[in-house]
């Protein structure tokens, strides 16, 4: 696949700074939705990420919830390096292609430098987006991947992820798995709850009643899933 290699990913990036209004943060969520739809996913689960990673960050009042929401959509541009043959695979994974998978935070991180390089610019957004690509699979007590980090050591842009990430994928559809209902997945996070961070979990569960609650007013949205 064509962007499939890191330094194919730097011309794409390099084409996309030629046009006008291009941006670092349009050519990520471009590699991003690439990355999804090689996972086999579609424009959804980037949507709902970064929305509902924003209001979580608005609920805790931090001053970049719009950043955040938008560096959350691309947790998962690391993908691009692995081979759709093992992304998409429908069953349990064998250790080997699990360690093959679990590479792509630090493919996301590098990623993510390489963007920085080729614009020559690092911003907030750049830098909470890597962030959050190499950390998204940490957990609060240290047995995450890929380094193992503890509670204090994880920014709250990448704890806000890690819990938006884990419930969406729970609700959805997913080759291996039929979607869980909302208790069920709200039930599995408070039952991992030492996994997480206590003021996330808290400010996440007050924006999903709230999603809830709107959604039983507007029937299409793209959060009509969770019903
Ligand atoms: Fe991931
Ligand atoms: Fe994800």
């Amino acid at each position: 696949m064509l962007l499939e290699d890191k330094n194919t990913t730097k011309e794409v990036l390099e084409l996309i700074n030629r046009f006008n209004n291009s941006s670092p943060e349009t050519g990520l969520l471009f590699l991003s939705v690439l990355a999804e739809q090689k996972n086999g996913f579609d424009l959804s689960h980037v949507i709902r990420v970064q929305e509902i990673a924003r209001r979580v960050a608005e609920v805790l009042t931090l001053p970049d919830a719009e950043i955040i929401g938008k560096a959350a959509a691309c947790h998962d541009v690391g993908k691009l390096g692995i081979p759709k043959e093992l992304l998409q695979l429908d069953r349990e994974l064998l250790k080997w292609e699990f360690d093959v998978i679990k590479r792509h935070p630090v493919l996301g991180a590098e990623i993510i430098e390489g963007i920085s390089t080729v614009v020559k610019r690092q911003n907030k957004f750049l830098q909470y987006a890597r962030e959050i690509a190499l950390w998204h699979h940490e957990k609060c007590d240290g047995t995450g991947y890929p380094h193992g980090l503890t509670s204090k050591e994880i920014p709250i842009h990448v704890k806000i992820t890690t819990v938006v990430d884990i419930f969406d994928a729970l609700t959805s559809w997913r080759p291996y798995k039929f979607p869980w209902d909302v208790n069920a997945a709200l039930t599995y996070l408070e039952e991992n709850a030492e996994k997480f961070d206590a003021d996330v979990l808290k400010a996440f569960k007050e924006v999903v009643n709230d999603i809830l609650k709107e959604t039983e007013k507007t029937l299409v949205t793209t959060h009509a899933h969770l019903k």
